[in-house]
């Protein structure tokens, strides 16, 4: 069984978290490629594919959400799951956050079977505007690899050969 997990960062943080998914992908015993959108070709030798975005100002990372509407008619023929990464306080961990508008259609469009958000990071010098201002409130690590586990578990139970 061969996962995709490809993903849509500007900061890394999205990228850490794609990196834990396929890690724990691997664990369950899965072959993982951890891509950045560019570097994905053909999705046909993927039993699973994992989508996860950045979000700015409301909005899933634009990779993220260009991968998905260019394989939009792949995607329908493989279980596609996405995840969304941004807040930056302990929201993530409370409750269950769902996915906002832009990727809620992306799901319905590529009839995804699950979303999760998870926490974000934003270091401490993040650089341009509005970044550096929010981060001399917001910075931190709210990226919880537990969590992460249990969700790729799931998936990796729920994706059977
Ligand atoms: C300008 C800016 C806008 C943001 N907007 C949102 C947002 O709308 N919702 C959210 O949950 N997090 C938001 N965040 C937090 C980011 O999603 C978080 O820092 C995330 O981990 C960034 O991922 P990356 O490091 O992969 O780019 C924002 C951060 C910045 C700097």
């Amino acid at each position: 069984m061969r996962a995709l997990v490809t993903f849509g960062s500007s900061r890394g943080g999205t990228e850490g978290l794609a990196k834990m998914v396929a890690d724990d992908l691997r664990d369950e015993g899965w072959e993982a490629d951890m891509l950045p959108p560019r570097q994905v070709g053909e999705l046909s030798d993927y039993d699973l594919v994992i989508v996860g975005g950045a979000l700015y100002a409301f909005r899933w990372h634009r990779a993220a959400r260009r991968f998905v509407r260019r394989h939009k008619t792949e995607l329908r023929q493989h279980p596609t799951y996405f995840f969304s990464s941004g807040p930056l306080d302990d929201s993530a961990r409370q409750k269950d956050i769902p996915p906002v508008k832009g990727v809620k259609k992306l799901m319905d469009q590529t009839g995804a079977r699950g979303h999760v958000t998870f926490g974000g990071m934003l270091p401490p010098d993040a650089k341009g505007y509005p970044a550096s201002v929010i981060a001399r409130k917001s910075a931190g690590d709210w990226r919880d690899p537990e969590r992460v586990r249990d969700w790729t578990a799931s998936i990796a139970a729920e994706v059977q050969p």
